[in-house]
C-alpha cells in the first residue's frame, strides 16, 4: 500500500513540493512537510507572472526544494512510494519542469508517477488534515486561473457546473489592483485596503448571468471610475472604498447561484470552498454565515497553490484506480 507521496507542484509562480503519509485506509493523507518557493517578490517588477521567467525560475530552484521537503519530513528518496506531478492547467513552460524533474525521479526511484489536474486538486487543499466531508459536495475553486462551481457526488467525481466566461475572480482583483497602483498579487492587498473602507460609497454593477460567472463587466466599470475620479484615485481614503466595493461584488457574485441552488430542494450535504480567492477575509466572513451545511475552508497555507494539495489528490486517485496512466501536461483545463 503506499504511505509516502510526494506532490510536485509547479504550474505558475510557486515552485512547491510536499511530503504526505497515507492513513491506514491508503486514501485520506497528513502533510508531513509542505515547501512553497514563491517567485511573488520577482514577479511583482513585472506586475504579473511572465512564464519564460516563471519556467527559468522553477529550473532554478527546484532541487533545492525537494532537498529541503525531504529533509524537513525526514524522509529519504527510498522511502517515496508514489509521485504525484501537477500535470495541467497551467503555463506550459513551468509545468514542463516540474514534470521532468518527477519523470526523471520516479525512474530513478522505479517509483509509480501520477499527473493531478491543479483545479481539482485545489479542491483537496481544503481537505488536508481534516476528515472528509459528506458527499454530494458543492465545491467551488476560485483562483488566479480559475472560477468553477463543481457538484461532487464522491471524492474523485469532479462536475462543472459553472464556469466564468471571462476573467477569473482572483484575476479581476490582479487587474483592478493594477489599476489603482496597488502591487501584484492584488488580492491580498485589496483585501487589507477593504477592511478599512466604506463598502456602500460606490455603487458596483450587480452581476448575475445565467450562463456563468463575469468579471470583465465588474473590471471595465471599475476603470471607467478610475478615470472619472482623476487625481482623486492618489486619496488612500478613496482607494479604500474602492475595494471594499470591488470586493464585496467580486464575492457576491459567486456567491448568487449558490444561494439559488441550497434556497430549494437539494441533495448536498457540504460545501467546500478553494483555491487562492478563499484567503479572502470578506469571502470567509460570508461564507460561514451562509448555510448549515458542513463547510471545508483551507488552512491559509493551502489556500495558494502547494504540492500538498497534489500529493493527497494523487494519492486518493491511485488509491482508488491502482494505476498511474500515462500523461502529457497540458496547458488549458480539460474537464
Ligand atoms: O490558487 P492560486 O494561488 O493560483 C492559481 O491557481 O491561479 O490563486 C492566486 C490568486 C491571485 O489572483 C491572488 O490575487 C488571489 O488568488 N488571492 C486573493 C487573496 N489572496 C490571494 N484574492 C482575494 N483575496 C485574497 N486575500
Ligand atoms: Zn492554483
Amino acid at each position: 500500500m503506499v504511505k509516502k507521496v510526494l506532490g510536485i507542484e509547479s504550474s505558475c509562480d510557486e515552485t512547491s513540493m510536499a511530503i504526505l503519509e497515507t492513513a491506514d485506509d491508503g486514501v485520506r493523507a497528513m502533510v508531513l512537510a509542505n515547501k512553497i518557493a514563491s517567485q511573488m517578490d520577482m514577479q511583482k517588477a513585472f506586475g504579473g507572472v511572465i512564464p519564460e521567467i516563471a519556467a527559468r525560475e522553477h529550473l532554478t530552484i527546484i532541487s533545492s526544494v525537494y532537498k529541503d521537503t525531504l529533509q524537513s519530513a525526514g524522509v529519504e528518496p527510498a522511502e517515496i512510494d508514489l509521485i504525484a506531478v501537477t500535470a495541467g492547467p497551467g503555463l506550459i513552460g513551468a509545468l514542463l519542469v516540474g514534470n521532468a524533474f518527477a519523470r526523471g525521479l520516479a525512474l530513478r526511484l522505479q517509483k509509480p508517477l501520477i499527473g493531478v489536474d491543479h483545479v481539482h486538486a485545489h479542491i483537496y487543499g481544503a481537505l488536508l488534515n481534516k476528515p472528509d466531508p459528506s458527499f454530494p459536495a458543492l465545491a467551488l475553486v476560485v483562483s488566479g486561473g480559475h472560477t468553477h462551481l463543481y457538484e461532487m457526488a464522491s471524492p474523485t467525481e469532479f462536475k462543472l457546473l459553472r464556469l466564468s466566461l471571462d476573467d477569473a475572480c482572483g484575476e479581476s482583483f490582479d487587474k483592478v489592483a493594477r489599476l489603482l497602483g496597488l502591487s501584484y498579487p492584488g488580492g491580498p492587498v485589496i483585501d487589507r485596503m477593504a477592511t478599512k473602507g466604506d463598502i456602500s460609497r460606490f455603487k458596483m454593477p450587480l452581476v448575475d448571468l445565467p450562463g456563468g460567472f463575469s468579471y470583465s463587466g465588474l473590471k471595465t466599470h471599475m476603470l471607467n471610475t478610475v478615470r472619472a475620479l482623476g487625481d482623486k484615485i492618489q486619496d488612500d481614503a478613496v482607494r479604500n472604498d474602492l475595494c471594499a466595493a470591488f470586493q464585496k461584488e467580486a464575492i457576491e457574485q459567486i456567491l448568487r447561484p449558490l444561494e439559488r441552488i441550497l434556497g430549494s430542494a437539494h441533495p448536498y450535504k457540504s460545501i467546500i470552498i478553494a483555491g487562492g480567492v478563499a484567503a479572502n477575509s470578506y469571502f470567509r466572513r460570508r461564507i460561514q454565515e451562509f448555510s448549515s451545511l458542513e463547510l471545508r475552508l483551507p488552512e491559509m497555507t493551502y489556500c495558494a497553490d502547494n504540492g500538498a494539495m497534489i500529493g493527497a489528490l494523487g494519492a486518493r486517485m491511485y488509491a482508488l484506480e491502482g494505476i498511474a496512466a500515462e500523461f502529457r501536461p497540458y496547458s488549458r483545463y480539460r474537464g
